[in-house]
């Protein structure tokens, strides 16, 4: 890390030569444009397709190699399409490498270079249950009958099992896609339908439109039982041009559906504006699928969705939902241009997909739901995220070299997204949100239909700013890790400032702190102090700043924590800080971050955890639902990681939490109406689940007085906003007949976020056998593979079961690794949410021994995150361990 201290001499991107690693087709021939029909059986689970590639030929070759995994090419021949040279041969050769998901074509006669041609392949794959490429997914239908569709998830790199392509997103093409499928049923792609023709056997045909130049893993095709609701944009801000939106889910869900479609018509607008550029396609599809491993997927025109991140039932919905699916159709939405229109070069520059639409994500929801406070909840729920995986010596920096398909999933993690996410909210503060939109403009429109890298967006928000942006956000892309701010005041208005880098585990050695970032301090001095030092950016590894005088002498750094760091004060300031907080002299953005920085100094052994508590304390009339998050997420790490102390320990810490929100409990009742405001719900929420399972007694009694109504058919007993809570509550106080009664509210769930909220609640309960019924059952074909992970961190939280879980997993680790380890993105959470809140040494040896003999290569980035974790927890624990006792006792808990 020699570079580092200079960072305004461009650094490299680690090293040039790893693009040599890239596992990448050979450049003798590139594809422009692929016509592609694909026959899928949806009862014997297979599909047949054939494929009309052109492409520009490079290269004397005789051989051709391209992009095919799990999909056998059957036949190959390859025709001129130069009216002086034709030829028409069959391929003498096909053979498939597994390993590389190759298959490479070899002609009798060389291809000759400069002339273009025409690839005819015929080939056959099946449609899996796992996922990815095209699968097939089940569920039941409103007669109770299971029924299938078949649909597709290509990226990262699984276009590949649909259709033998050139599977790399700079390999852009046209696409003409036809479908031959049963006629009662409903066939999507990215285009819209410009044929439809009856076929014998109760089949149809069904063309789309040729795309866009695109990138494979846009590509999307969906065959199914489906119904919409649909609404039109005004197209005002599309160039005059309404743009048809629909919701589509299996038959009898698609009302579920009207949030969303109202979200998506007015963010896509609202996009179609910021971005200056018409959205490019007709129609915009939404696609709820009932088997998704990620959250959502981009694909150009035909975006697809967990059921639980877009459809929404205002009668049986818990309304936290609301908030991540308007946040799940932004970000997709945002991809349409950011992605979609413009595409990475390589998947080393994916954050500027992730960490973009992340960021925009946020900015149009800000736009819709202007009282969801939602940027500063970015504060509690990106930028957190972000800053925690960022604090491990096993993180990466956002821009980093990724090789093969097991690589690139990695990936798609809290540095791709948050750090990404919050270093674009720090650059946009700096140069202004209006001057940054207009340099994304300028990038779109240079980089539209094709592909960029980091440096070209840079370079477009440079020539927009008079800036050199470059300059000082590569230390922050391509280095890892973020700086904690060390104070120290020789007098009020005089601080000195230094920086080193932030680990999670503590002091960092001199070898490794030599970074030097670019950090604008975000200094306020309060409403009425004006004075340049607001711009400071702190640019050396130390500095003294003098602050002009000021009555009452306060400062803070970081305003509305729009910069990526921590701050460590000394500790009068912190004190005074607290007390500010007490005045409601801060903030709602200043107080979440004062709580975080607090929290994770606590963690690292900068500061003492007694100091991060007594923190707390000062929030006792803390209203705001977002503070809470924060104080909550900072008091459930502190649970977790003193899961196995000392009884009194752990209930100290309870009651702690217990009177923190007693008041508000009380004044907030259980009673939802539909004029509170919508942070005043999520408020009520979060105070009864947190009273409740730190074992408030009246709390404790209302929940199960409520369940017993529920049990007893009353529905409308409790609200679906507390439907979670309550599970919770009574499994941890219950025992069989709750468990078994909720087991059975889970099968009979009537909407997505009902199964979700009640899977993850179930992993509360108590009892060791109950425990080993909810394990097996969890992997069993009751619960679907894509929700392994809400029962999984549900059981992990928990800490009368966070061991049986682990011991399950390694007991039951080939079935496990059978059924899950083919959907990449989410075998890495199931192996995550099986070890990451353990907290001692013992454990750490107990799971690398465990993984010893194994393949870890596809999940060992989330391994060696997860196994940090657990260091950092465990030194944290005997750091303060008697810290924190001494502050219970202290303090009367
Ligand atoms: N491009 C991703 C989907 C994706 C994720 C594909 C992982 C392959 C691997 C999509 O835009 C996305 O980011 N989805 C998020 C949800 C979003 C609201 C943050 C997801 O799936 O978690
Ligand atoms: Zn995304």
């Amino acid at each position: 890390a020699v570079f580092a201290a200079y960072y305004f001499l461009k650094i490299p991107l680690i090293s040039m030569t790893t693009t040599e690693k890239r596992q990448v087709l050979p450049t003798n021939v590139r594809p422009t444009h692929y016509n592609l029909t694909l026959l899928p059986d949806l009862k014997e689970f297979t599909f047949n397709g054939t494929e009309v590639i052109n492409l520009n030929i490079n290269e004397n070759t005789k051989v051709i190699i391209l992009h095919a995994n799990d999909v056998k090419v059957k036949s190959a021949k390859i025709v001129s399409l130069n009216l002086k040279t034709s030829y028409s041969h069959e391929a003498v050769d096909i053979s498939h490498d597994e390993q590389k998901q190759t298959a490479t074509l070899t002609f009798p006669h060389d291809l000759p270079a400069g002339s273009t041609a025409a690839l005819h392949l015929v080939f056959a794959g099946y449609l899996n249950d796992k996922m990815v490429g095209f699968y097939r997914s089940s569920y039941k239908d409103e007669l109770n009958q299971t029924k299938y569709m078949a649909t597709t998830q290509f990226e990262a790199t699984e276009a590949r099992r649909a259709f033998p392509c050139w599977d790399e997103p700079a390999i852009k093409a046209t696409f003409d896609i036809t479908l031959v499928v049963p006629s009662d049923l409903v066939a999507l792609s990215n285009m819209n339908v410009i044929s439809e023709r009856q076929l014998p056997n109760d089949k149809k045909e069904v063309k789309f439109a040729t795309t866009p130049i695109m990138s494979t893993y846009l590509v999307a095709f969906i065959v199914g039982d489906l119904a919409y609701v649909e609404k039109s944009t005004t197209g005002a801000q599309n160039g005059g041009k309404p743009v048809l939106v629909r919701v589509y889910a299996t038959k009898g869900q698609e009302n579920n559906g009207l949030f969303a479609l109202n979200v998506a018509a007015d963010v896509l607008e609202y996009f179609a504006g910021v971005f200056g550029i018409p959205y490019p396609l007709p129609k915009c599809d939404m696609v709820a699928i009932p088997d998704f491993e990620a959250g959502a997927m981009e694909n150009w025109g035909l975006i697809t969705y967990r059921t639980a991140a877009i459809l929404f039932n205002p009668k049986d919905s818990d309304a936290k939902f609301k908030q991540r699916i308007a946040y799940t159709v932004s970000h997709e939405l945002a991809h349409q241009w950011f992605g979609n229109l413009v595409t990475m070069d390589w998947w080393d520059h994916l954050w500027l997909n992730e960490g973009f639409a992340t960021w925009v994500g946020y900015l149009a929801v800000v736009k819709v739901f202007p009282e969801w406070d939602y940027w500063t909840q970015f504060v509690t729920d990106g930028l957190q995220r972000g800053l925690q995986l960022d604090a491990l010596r096993s993180s990466h920096p956002i821009e980093v070299p990724v090789n093969d398909p097991s690589e690139i999933h990695q990936i798609f993690d809290a540095i791709s997204y948050y750090k990404g996410a919050s270093v674009i909210r720090m650059l946009s503060n700096y140069l202004g949100e209006d001057v940054f939109l207009a340099g994304v403009r300028r990038y779109l429109k240079r980089h539209e239909y094709g592909n960029a890298s980091t440096g070209d967006l840079w370079k477009a928000l440079a020539e927009e700013s008079g800036i050199d942006v470059e300059e000082f956000m590569s230390v922050w892309t391509r280095v890892v890790g973020y700086p904690v701010l060390n104070v120290t005041e020789s007098d009020p208005n005089t601080l000195c400032i230094s920086q080193s880098r932030f680990l999670s585990s503590g002091i960092v050695g001199s070898d490794e702190d030599t970074t030097v970032w670019w950090v604008p301090l975000g200094i306020d001095l309060g409403s009425n102090v004006q004075s340049d030092v607001r711009n400071a950016v702190l640019s050396k590894k130390e500095e003294i700043l003098k602050l002009p005088h000021r009555a009452d002498d306060f400062y803070q750094i970081n305003a509305r924590k729009t910069g990526v760091f921590r701050v460590n004060y000394p500790p009068e300031r912190l004190a005074k800080l607290g007390q500010a907080v007490k005045k409601n002299l801060l903030e709602t953005s200043d107080r979440v971050g004062l709580v975080a920085d607090a929290g994770a100094l606590a963690l690292s052994g900068h500061g003492k955890t007694s100091g991060m508590l007594s923190l707390i304390k000062e929030f006792e009339d803390e209203e705001k639902y977002i503070v809470w998050m924060e104080i909550n997420s900072r008091m459930a790490d502190l649970l977790t990681a003193w899961f196995e102390q000392p009884e009194h320990v752990y209930q100290g810490l309870h009651a702690f939490r217990r009177h923190l929100v007693s008041k508000l409990v009380r004044k907030l009742g259980w009673e939802y109406s539909d004029s509170d405001d919508f942070l005043t719900t999520m408020l009520r929420t979060l105070v009864i689940r947190t009273a409740g399972k730190s074992g408030d007694p009246d709390v404790v009694n209302e929940a199960l007085r409520r369940f017993k109504l529920f049990t007893s058919g009353d529905e409308s007993a409790f609200h679906p906003n507390i439907r979670g809570a309550v599970y919770e509550i009574v499994l941890t106080y219950g025992g069989e007949e709750e468990f078994d009664f909720i087991l059975d509210a889970y099968k009979n769930a009537k909407t997505a976020d009902q199964k979700i909220v009640t899977l993850n609640a179930l992993g509360l309960v108590q009892q060791e056998n109950l425990i080993q019924k909810f394990l097996h059952f969890a992997i069993s074909d009751e619960v679907k593979n894509q929700d392994i992970i809400y029962a999984f961190a549900g059981l992990q939280a928990n800490r009368k079961s966070r061991r049986q879980l682990w011991n399950f997993v390694k007991q039951n680790w080939e079935l496990i690794h059978e059924r899950y380890s083919r959907s990449l993105v989410l075998f890495g959470n199931v192996i995550k949410y099986s070890i990451d809140l353990f907290a001692s040494e013992e454990d750490i040896r107990d799971i690398e021994n465990f993984f010893k003999d194994k393949d870890t290569k596809e999940f060992a980035r989330p391994l060696k995150q997860s196994l940090e974790n657990i260091r950092v927890n465990a030194a944290w624990l005997s750091r303060d361990k008697e810290d924190v006792e001494n502050w219970l006792k202290n303090n009367g808990y």
